[in-house]
């Protein structure tokens, strides 16, 4: 009697410990910061999670649930999406769709369950493309229940800054410029916030490299010449084969992990990190082997894909949905991003039933670029402008190039109501997003 007394006072005191049976609890506070980068002598304004660019790493078990009281300080609305994890449609995230805005001075209490290992990131999805620009993002592991042997588990954070000469940050946001082409690309790219960062390893070490586009717009093709190594999972989810990272393009929100093997005779070298992206290369970062004795390789084998969606499923079926992208005018800017010639929220939307395997046409009628993102599901690339291109992986967002048509097969998973969108920003924020409601039978 006196113990449930007690936690109906507790329940009563404090809604963060109302939350029995949670496994892990953390706090993520939206609020204004400042940030040093190297070109300047005076600190950056940005907006920031708990006063720190990018926001805290957050790190949790598979198969535990993850509770995040988010207490919003900034001067505007905000909310958190945790981009890649299917969890329950009420914590995806969404103003307007899965909740309301969390107003200045509010809280929220997101409950992740954590069902998959993986690499995910967090951002708000109010006006996303200011909010993410200045800073508003983060990473979250999921770790494998049976932490996997590797010697480091290192985090890049991909970031794309437009900054000011003041050292200010260029403080118009979704410009006619930036509609117009492949949203705000900036002037200064960071990983983990720092500019060109050394990671320092050993001769012998296997390290695990989680890299992450958390760019408003700009796509990364990262290449790590000369170091032995393979991609192991794609957009948080194990590959079915492991393939070469080359020219892997990496769009806003997409993520692979990586299996490096630092060669013993490796000692004193160093290894850049490139973008082949753009016309031309350009240095990210540096990998740095220390000049000594070579560890011992720890030797065992990552997991490979389970409940991999075979192809097959969709062989036979005909395209559930298509989706045509291009600019109409008018909408918030004038320039409008349409999905089938409509704006969010008045969009062409889709329903799915849960566990119908459904296939999904984007075609891109534009001259830019649109990475595509699905909230909720994973899926797979079956064709690409009409030729079979069945990639060894699934993922959540897939680049469609200009005038480039891709064919995606999924099984809805999950119920709710989930948006997609293109995930260069500015495009998002002026009208390409729709939303897939996915319900029983
Ligand atoms: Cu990172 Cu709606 O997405
Ligand atoms: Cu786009």
């Amino acid at each position: 009697m006196f113990k449930r007394l007690l936690i109906i006072l507790l329940l009563l005191c404090s809604p963060i410990s109302a939350l029995a049976g949670a496994d892990n609890k953390t706090q993520l506070t939206p609020k204004e910061g400042a940030h040093q980068f190297p070109f300047f002598d005076y600190l950056t304004p940005v907006w920031s999670y708990n006063g720190q660019v990018p926001g805290p790493t957050l790190r949790a078990r598979a198969g535990t649930t993850l509770v995040v009281d988010v207490n919003n300080q900034l001067k505007e609305a905000t909310s958190v999406h945790w981009h890649g994890l299917r969890i329950d449609n009420a914590m995806d995230g969404v103003p307007g769709v899965t909740q309301e805005p969390i107003k200045p001075g509010e809280r929220f209490t997101y409950r992740l369950r954590l069902e998959e290992a993986g690499t995910f990131w967090y951002h708000p999805h109010l006006n996303a493309g200011e909010q993410l620009e200045r800073g508003l993002k983060g990473v979250l592991i999921v770790e494998e229940q049976e932490k996997l042997p590797f010697s480091q588990d290192v985090v890049w954070l991909l970031d794309d800054w437009r900054l000011r000469k003041d050292g200010t940050i260029y403080p118009y946001f979704n410009t006619r410029h930036d509609l117009m082409h492949d949203g705000r690309w900036g002037n200064a790219i960071t990983i983990n916030g720092k500019v060109k960062p050394t990671l320092t390893v050993t001769p012998g070490e296997r390290i695990r490299l989680r890299i992450i586009n958390g760019a408003n717009a700009r796509i990364f093709a990262g290449s790590l010449a000369g170091l032995p190594m393979q991609v192991i999972a794609v957009d948080g989810r194990p590959v079915s084969t492991f393939f070469p990272f080359d020219h892997f393009i990496l769009s806003p929100g997409n993520r692979v992990d990586l299996d490096i093997t630092i060669p013993d005779d490796a000692g004193g070298r160093i290894f850049q990190f490139e973008d082949r992206f753009t016309r031309r290369p350009h240095v990210l970062g540096k990998i740095k082997v220390r000049d000594e004795k070579p560890h011992k390789t720890p030797q065992f084998a990552p997991p490979k894909a389970k409940g991999f969606i075979p192809a097959e499923i969709f062989e036979e079926l005909p395209v559930t949905k298509t989706w045509d992208l291009n600019a109409v005018r008018g909408g918030r800017f004038g320039i409008g991003w349409a999905m089938n010639r409509r704006l969010w929220p008045t969009a062409d939307k889709a329903d799915f039933k849960l566990g119908k395997p459904v296939k999904i046409r984007f075609i891109n009628s534009s001259s830019r670029l649109h990475p595509m993102h699905i909230h909720g599901a994973f899926f797979r690339v079956l064709e690409v402008n009409g030729q079979p291109d069945v990639e060894l992986f699934t993922r959540d967002t897939v680049l469609v190039g200009p005038r480039e048509s891709i064919v995606i097969g999924l099984i809805p998973e999950h119920e709710g109501i989930w948006v997609a969108h293109c995930h260069i920003q500015s495009h998002a924020d002026a009208g390409m997003m729709t939303s897939i409601k996915v319900d029983k039978k």
